[in-house]
This record gives C-alpha cells, structure tokens and sequence, in this order.
C-alpha cells in the first residue's frame, strides 16, 4: 500500500470539488475523481494531471446504489484504503422554491442527492477510512443551512427562500453530527464547510469568491491533524452556528 494520501472528492469535474482535488494534489495526495459523466470526468482528471496531480477517475453517481458500490471497490483496487473522503456532490433544483408551490419530486431529488447521497457514499467508503490512519470526512454543507442565519437579523444575506436546498444542507448538518457521535471513538473526523458564495454553475456564476477559495476549508477539513475537531461546521473566517 502506497504511504501517499489517498482522497476521494464527489462532484469533482468542476468547480468547488475540482479545485478541491487540485488542492489536495498539489499537497501530493493522490486524488480520485468522482464524477458521474465519463467525459466531464476524462476531462478533469486530464486538466488535473496536467497540473502535475495524481489523479484517478472514479465513476460516481452519488444517487444510483450500484455506483457507489463500484467506486468503493474501485479506490479498494486502486489504493486500498480511503485518508478522505469529501462529500461536495450537490444539487440545488434549481428556480423558485417557496414553500407553499415547491414541486415535491424536485425536493425529493434534493434531498436524494445532498443527503442521502452523502450517507450512502459515506457508508460505502467507512470500510476504506477505517484502513486510514488518520481517516477524515468533509461534508459540503452551505451557510444557508445555518438555522441561525436563516433566522437572525442576517436572514436576508442567506440567500433567496429555498425550501428543497436550504433545508437540505441543514438536513445534512444535522446527519454529520449523528455520524460524529457515532465514530466519535474512531480515529475519524467529519465536519461540515461552507465554501462561502463561490462562482459556479450550481448558482449561474452569480458567486463573488472563485472556486479555489471556496476549496480551502474543505482542504482544511480533509487535511486536519490528528486530535482536530469533529462535528462541526466551518467556513474561512472560523466557526458556523447551526
Ligand atoms: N457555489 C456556492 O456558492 C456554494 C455555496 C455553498 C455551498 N456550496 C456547495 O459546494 C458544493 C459544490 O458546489 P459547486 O458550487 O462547485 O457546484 P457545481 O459547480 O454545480 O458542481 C456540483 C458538482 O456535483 C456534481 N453532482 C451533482 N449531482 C451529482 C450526482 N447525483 N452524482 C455525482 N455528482 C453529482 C456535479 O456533476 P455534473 O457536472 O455531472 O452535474 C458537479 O460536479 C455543493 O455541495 C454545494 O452545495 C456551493
């Protein structure tokens, strides 16, 4: 088994999760590209080995079971082991979601791919991270997720009224802490990031951070000392309330 560090980031083809594994492979991980397009992935891990990373492609559809299944024995072959594992795939369901006229299978695959995507990709992987010796898990979260900020005086700067995305990455933040209680006497550390509001597709480039610093918490995140924190949530400037 190699000494390199090996990650997985999800969604990793472009924007946050690319610079994510561009990050990750300039500190001289070796980096699996999870990406659920071939082409959209060939591409990435091509822009990427250019750049001078060790990156791999792993075919990656974070809602379709048989896939993530694959992807787990995929990296078992390739590295034998997981050192991070980064949960970026995400979706928002695009337009307008108020409450009272939200279309329920649009909130139904939100929720398949920003939650149930990530605890069925993180259970997959536990087996590999368990073989780490410092094993972390990074989970894309969002401010809009915050309750607080949803809530607070700062309500109008968390985004427009999102009742599929918002509640999703909430929905996520609260599953991170279950699995924090649940590994907390593992060697495994798992946190939330908000990227902060990063030009990409997921917001029609709207963002006024670029992707690459949207990448550095998640960076950090993944790349936490021994005996860092777990179970929480942060972005650049420190600690997230929930
Ligand atoms: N941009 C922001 O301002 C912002 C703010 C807060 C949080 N975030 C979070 O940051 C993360 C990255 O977002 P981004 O802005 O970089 O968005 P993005 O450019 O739209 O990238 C999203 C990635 O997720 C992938 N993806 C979507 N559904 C998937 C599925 N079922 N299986 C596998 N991959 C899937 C996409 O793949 P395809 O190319 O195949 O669609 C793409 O690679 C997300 O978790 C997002 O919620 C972003």
């Amino acid at each position: 088994m190699s000494d390199k560090k090996i990650a997985l980031v999800t969604g990793a083809n472009k924007g946050i999760g690319y610079e994510i594994a561009a990050g990750l492979g300039a500190l001289g991980w070796s980096v699996g590209v999870g990406a659920r397009d071939q082409a959209r992935r060939d591409t990435a891990v091509a822009r990427l080995r250019d750049a001078g990373v060790d990156a791999f492609g792993v075919p990656l559809d974070v809602t379709d079971d048989r896939s993530v299944a694959a992807a787990a024995d995929l990296i078992a072959e390739h590295a034998g082991r997981l050192d991070a594992l980064v949960n970026n795939a995400a979706i928002t369901g695009g337009g307008q979601q108020q409450p009272s006229s939200v279309d329920l299978a649009v909130l139904r695959t939100v929720v398949e791919t920003n939650v149930i995507g990530v605890i069925r990709v993180t259970n997959a992987m536990l087996p590999l991270l368990g073989r780490s010796t410092s094993p972390r898990i990074v989970n894309m979260s969002s401010g809009v997720g915050s309750l607080t900020r949803q809530s607070g005086p700062d309500g109008d700067t968390t985004g427009p009224v999102a009742v599929a995305y918002a509640p999703s990455k909430s929905f996520l933040n609260a599953v991170t802490l279950q699995y924090a209680r649940e590994l907390a006497d593992t060697k495994i550390l798992i946190n939330c990031a908000c990227p902060g509001f990063v030009a990409t597709d997921l917001n029609g480039f709207r963002g006024v951070r670029t992707p690459q610093e949207g990448a550095a918490t998640a960076i950090r995140l993944a790349t936490l000392p021994d005996g860092g924190p777990t179970g929480g949530f942060f972005e650049d400037a420190g600690v997230v309330p929930w």
